[in-house]
């Protein structure tokens, strides 16, 4: 009796510090702890609960993944209905709301809070004795779905609250995908053959609607809380600014941006200021929303029509431009797919020239009605690929031609099929010369082997010599071949060559992306890691073998078995596997660590780096044996000094730790490799 209250107590403390760490990490941006020790926090809890299935809560830190799949979502009501908002395309609109609330409130003084308008999807959720019960959708405004499991998995959406917070509450927020997230998803699908989603809101709404959570678990989501919806059991704050300020110290993620305005000269300066700035935003804002700060005021100005008077979305003009659809063109990928593309007229659209767009595929282009000829509406927003918005009607001549795909590959001439399910049309010869060639780039790409200085070009260049005809003829270069290339010097060569060899490194999941299977994504690639330890063993698996696995479903485990039954793909592997440093040996991760080059060295980064990421270079440091910090401690071998360092440059001067800058960082793992 005695243990069990003691593993209970120690549960309960390790929720504690992990929800404090979460807190630090995804909500504040400023963990205190280096990421190998959170896991050592999680991997304990998940043992003790593992243990002691008795004592697993809904609100653990535990229950974010892995949740079972719903059958269907459930409905959530809403006991104070979500509302929309009313848009204001224009200073003069905005004056005019402004004037409005003034004439309402008969002259009394009133303050605005702006902030961005997350372009997402609005959630509520509904918090009890400090734990996170419901997460629903909007729904009609009354009743919207339950998608509690897969909120749940949102890092930034706190399980559970201080115990300062009310007894039972809801907040509102906006769930996003970050700009680069969302890049990332849509280059994944792209490489896979998939869909691709038009905007970062709708993978938003994609990914928490997925009946499997295990699969919004993968996508990078994010939330700001924007509101408190209702409150019991405690008094809240009187105005919205102090109601923003109360929940950030309960823990919850607000935006940064957000602004106390005493005038309507002010609240245009702060748009103004946004509309600038927010291309470099990490996430897609459409405008500023702006609302009467007192609570008070804001019942008293009450609702219209399912929209508040007390607030407004001041819309950002949308990047838009207008253009002539030359033609559609055709890449052929990786797996066959013939993805089309809109040749465009160049315009310019917002400081950048468009010339080309995606067109998804035939039915995509069908269903907006694009037509080769046609005035087309474009539109690009941050980081996303320009689209066709709509067509413009209107100003048809009649020349105007309807597309369709052709029945045969145009790079090789074999013939296209669309697979039953499918939405892409593909060549069926996997020989066909620009399959080739997309594998090839594929293989060297990052998160696959990751070949520095191998980009598309000279993949183009080696296949168009005749040099590399599949991936593994990488491994046969020779400097000479090489230095046969136009614009090849000496030095490139070398470091081609070094690329390469460091290649050979790779771990077995990077292996298993880089052979490009369709359907099999670098995510599942690492799912695959854990239960096969080599690729003769996953050429072995049967359907059945790999369907048990979780989130493997019958596409996948369909297309891995067709992927090794051909004999092609087996050439290949034979000749990869006598090129690569055993690849099946073991995971890469498990290699001796204290071998390689940077074992016992620990780095710890401040300030921004501008010849890589972050997280770029803390994969290189973990690549070669080393450990990525998140703070300066005796441990610490280096402090990596970048632009606008912050104060764990003063923390390594007070303990007298060794400061590099990017350059000597850079060199230093040059060196190593
Ligand atoms: S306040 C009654 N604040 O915009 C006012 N909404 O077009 C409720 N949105 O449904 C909304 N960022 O999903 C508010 N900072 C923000 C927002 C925001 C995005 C969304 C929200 C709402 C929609 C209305």
């Amino acid at each position: 009796m005695g243990d069990i209250n003691k593993v209970k107590r120690r549960i309960e403390e390790l929720r504690g510090l992990i929800n404090y760490h979460n807190h630090r990490y995804y909500v504040l941006d400023s963990p205190e702890i280096s990421d190998a020790a959170y896991d050592e926090l999680m991997k304990e809890l998940r043992q003790l609960e593992a243990e002691h299935p008795e004592l697993v809560t809904p609100d653990s830190p535990t229950q974010r993944i892995g949740a079972p799949p719903v059958e269907a979502f459930g409905v959530a009501e809403h006991p104070q209905p979500l509302l929309s908002l009313a848009n204001a395309f224009s200073y003069e609109e905005l004056a005019a709301w402004h004037k409005r609330v003034n004439n309402l409130l008969g002259g009394r003084q009133f303050d605005l809070v702006c902030e961005p308008k997350i372009d997402g999807l609005a959630v509520a959720l509904t918090y009890i004795d400090g734990s996170l019960v419901t997460g629903a959708t909007r729904g009609d405004g009354y009743r919207g779905e339950d998608i509690t499991q897969n909120l749940k998995t949102v890092k930034s959406i706190p399980l559970s609250v201080s115990r300062e917070a009310p007894p039972r509450f809801e907040v509102r927020g906006e769930v996003y995908l970050p700009k680069a997230g969302f890049k990332k998803l849509n280059e994944e699908r792209a490489k896979e053959g998939l869909p691709l989603f038009a905007n970062p809101r709708n993978a938003a709404a994609g990914s928490v609607r997925q009946l499997d959570s295990s699969i919004t678990v993968r996508r990078p989501l994010d939330i700001f809380i924007y509101g408190l919806g209702w409150a019991a059991g405690k008094p809240v704050p009187d105005t919205h600014w102090k109601v923003m300020q109360y929940l950030k110290a309960i823990g919850f993620k607000i935006n940064p941006n957000i602004a106390l305005c005493y005038s309507l000269d002010e609240t245009e300066k702060y748009y103004q200021r946004l509309e600038e700035t927010r291309e470099s935003f990490p996430y897609e804002a459409d405008g500023v929303v702006v609302k009467v700060n007192s609570i008070a005021l804001q019942q008293e100005l009450g609702t219209v029509a399912h929209e508040p008077r007390w607030a407004i979305a001041y819309k950002f003009p949308a990047i838009q431009g207008t253009t002539k659809l030359i033609d559609i063109g055709i890449n052929v990928g990786r797996t066959g797919s013939l993805n089309p593309y809109a040749i465009l007229e160049p315009v310019r659209v917002g400081g950048v020239v468009i010339s080309s767009a995606a067109l998804h595929n035939e039915e995509d282009i069908h269903r907006k009605d694009i037509r080769i000829g046609d005035w087309v509406v474009v539109q690009r927003a941050g980081e996303v690929i320009p689209e066709i918005v709509e067509p413009i009607v209107s100003r048809r001549t009649g020349k105007e031609k309807i597309f369709s795909m052709p029945s045969r590959c145009p790079v090789c001439g074999s013939e296209v099929i669309k697979p039953e399910g499918e939405a892409m049309h593909r060549c069926t010869n996997t020989a066909c010369p620009s399959q080739a060639l997309e594998r090839i780039k594929h293989f060297v790409s990052r998160g696959a082997m990751d070949i520095d200085g191998v980009g598309e070009k000279l993949c183009w260049a080696l296949f168009e010599a005749g040099l590399v005809k599949d991936a593994a003829d990488l491994y046969r270069l020779t400097r000479e071949q090489l230095l046969g290339l136009e614009r090849m010097a000496d030095k490139s060569a070398s470091n081609v060559l070094n690329s390469i060899e460091r290649s050979k490194n790779r771990s077995l999941a990077q292996v298993i992306f880089a052979l490009g299977i369709t359907h099999a994504g670098e995510q599942y690639a690492e799912l695959l890691t854990d239960r096969f330890s080599s690729i003769d063993e996953l050429a072995k698996a049967s359907e059945e073998d790999l369907s048990n696995i979780k989130s493997i479903g019958p596409k996948i485990a369909q297309s891995i078995v067709a992927f090794f039954r051909q004999k092609e793909n087996k050439q290949l592997i034979k000749k990869l596997q006598k090129a690569l440093k055993e690849p099946e040996r073991e995971k890469a991760k498990e290699a001796q660590p204290e071998e390689l080059p940077l074992a016992g060295r620990e780095f710890v980064f401040t300030g921004k780096l501008e010849s890589l990421s972050r997280s770029e270079a803390e994969a290189k440091i973990k690549a070669l044996g080393g450990k990525a910090g998140s703070d300066v401690t005796k441990k610490t071998s280096y402090v990596v000094v970048g632009t606008d360092p912050g104060s764990k440059l003063a923390k390594a001067q007070k303990l007298g730790t060794k400061t590099i800058n990017e350059a000597e960082f850079l060199d230093l793992l040059n060196k190593a490799v």
